[in-house]
């Protein structure tokens, strides 16, 4: 199928990326792309910048890099901003993290240190274990909307930023159902007005940004801009969004092997995943408010990738747990731990087991650079709304209403190379390639 292609506004001038917590995720991110523009690192992970896409028929041989095929922002041209409850600039963020070695951060100290980040805003009942002096003061939560507001005006002047997108990297926030404030835009602005304990700061900073036209993403599990209110919001002002929680360690191999047990037909009688984490994020993540709002989004993908319901003797009943332990000394660096029960051809047991001995903000840092840059381009190209095609990069990914989110790694990356072939009118890839035997 082969499509006019859309019109895609060219990504003249400066990219603005507005970070929400400049953390272990922001400043390796942040590092990176200094680094990486100096020709000091190679940004490995990142679709945007490595990966290709074939284009039409195998035997045309047309595989250009994805930056090539489509106008993306240049690294060059990206200017960073952010907000965090504590006043560490980038470069004592970074080294306050220990991601990155304290050599490799020197060389880019300058640039780094020279992002201070505005006060956030923040609420206790939201992220329990941490207690931040660099927050805002206000009368109500539509006040503290406002300077959020004010603030983002302020950066785009002195950046000199053409575009901006804005993206949730701060912590996890406590679990949240939806609920009546939530519901219409309407309910949401008076729920500020009015200080509804149901509006997190993260739907705050996301209020602000989409009434400001600007594109937003979520990097971690909490609602934010998954609720009808926020929806509507983007839908209105035509603006592209997407969430939720950065698909990175244990859940990325989750949704890499689950599809392939299932594509072999093979059952599973339990999963058991542990992690042992020691940075700011596993401090937040070891509260029982924060960890649920986390568990959900683990826990949701084996169900929709294996669908127990289509393939009882396989998957009703399999086990599913999935824990975090904050252990200092680990630092950044995660371990996690999968044991996989399984059973083959006439129920025989196996196990496998997967010993993950990752860095978490290693593997999420591309993402941010990935999503800024897609984000960015989806606002260029006219798109508005949820954009589906970025699952790619989430736990627990952002869809329609009723549509059950797809969360196999392999369907999502065809998904998103589709949309690009789309976007620029060229033949979506089917892969059934018979026209080869004719
Ligand atoms: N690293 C990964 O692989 C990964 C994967 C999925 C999701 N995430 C999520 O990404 C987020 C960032 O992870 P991290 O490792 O950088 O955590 P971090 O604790 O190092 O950084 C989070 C920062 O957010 C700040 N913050 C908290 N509430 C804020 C608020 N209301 N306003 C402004 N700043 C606020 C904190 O002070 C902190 O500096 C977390 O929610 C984490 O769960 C990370």
């Amino acid at each position: 199928m082969r499509t006019a292609p859309t019109d895609i506004a060219p990504p003249d001038g400066k990219l603005g990326i507005l970070l929400v917590g400049l953390g272990a995720v922001s400043s390796t991110f942040i590092a990176g792309v200094e680094l990486i523009r100096r020709g000091m690192g190679q940004a490995i992970g990142s679709l945007t910048q490595l990966g290709t896409i074939r284009l039409g028929k195998r035997t045309e041989r047309r595989e250009p890099l994805i930056r090539d095929f489509v106008p993306l922002a240049d690294l060059d041209d990206l200017v960073f901003g952010a907000w965090d409850i504590f006043p560490d600039d980038a470069y004592q963020a970074a080294v306050r993290a220990g991601v990155l070695d304290a050599s490799q951060l020197e060389q880019v100290r300058e640039p780094l240190s020279a992002i201070r980040p505005m006060p956030g805003v923040f609420d206790s009942n939201y992220v329990r274990r941490l207690r931040g002096k660099h927050v805002k003061q206000g009368p109500s939560k539509w006040d503290l909307a406002q300077q959020v507001r004010r603030d983002i005006e302020r950066f785009r002047e002195t950046s000199g930023a053409s575009r901006l997108v804005v993206l949730w990297c701060g912590s996890t926030e406590s679990y949240l159902r939806p609920t009546a404030v939530h519901a219409s835009l309407d309910a949401f602005e008076a729920g500020l007005r009015a200080n509804d304990a149901d509006i997190a700061p993260s739907m705050i900073y996301a209020y602000a940004a989409l009434t400001l036209g600007i594109p937003f993403a979520n990097g971690a599990p909490n609602l934010t801009v998954d609720i009808p209110a926020l929806l509507d919001l983007a839908q209105q002002r035509r603006v592209p969004i997407c969430g939720k929680d950065f698909k990175t360690g244990q859940t990325l191999m989750k949704t890499i092997l689950a599809p392939g047990f299932k594509a072999r037909m093979l059952g599973l009688t339990g999963w058991f995943s542990t992690n042992i984490l020691g940075n700011r994020d596993g401090e937040v993540l070891d509260e029982p408010a924060s960890f649920k709002t986390k568990e959900e989004s683990k826990l949701s993908v084996l169900d929709v990738i294996l669908n127990k319901e289509r393939h009882p003797e396989l998957y009703a009943n399999y086990a599913h747990q999935v824990s975090i332990h904050y252990y200092p000394p680990r630092g950044d660096n995660k371990e996690g731990w999968d044991n996989i029960d399984i059973f083959g051809w006439l129920g025989y047991p196996m196990q496998i087991k997967v010993n993950f001995l990752c860095r978490d903000s290693i593997l999420a840092a591309p993402l941010v650079l990935d999503l800024a840059l897609f984000l960015d381009l989806a606002g260029r190209a006219g798109m508005k709304g949820i954009q589906e095609w970025l699952s790619f990069y989430f736990k627990s990914p952002q869809t329609a209403p009723g549509l059950y989110p797809e969360h196999d790694l392999f369907i999502q990356l065809m998904k998103l190379k589709n949309t690009l072939r789309f976007l620029r009118g060229e033949d979506l890839i089917t892969h059934l390639g018979l026209e080869y035997y004719d």
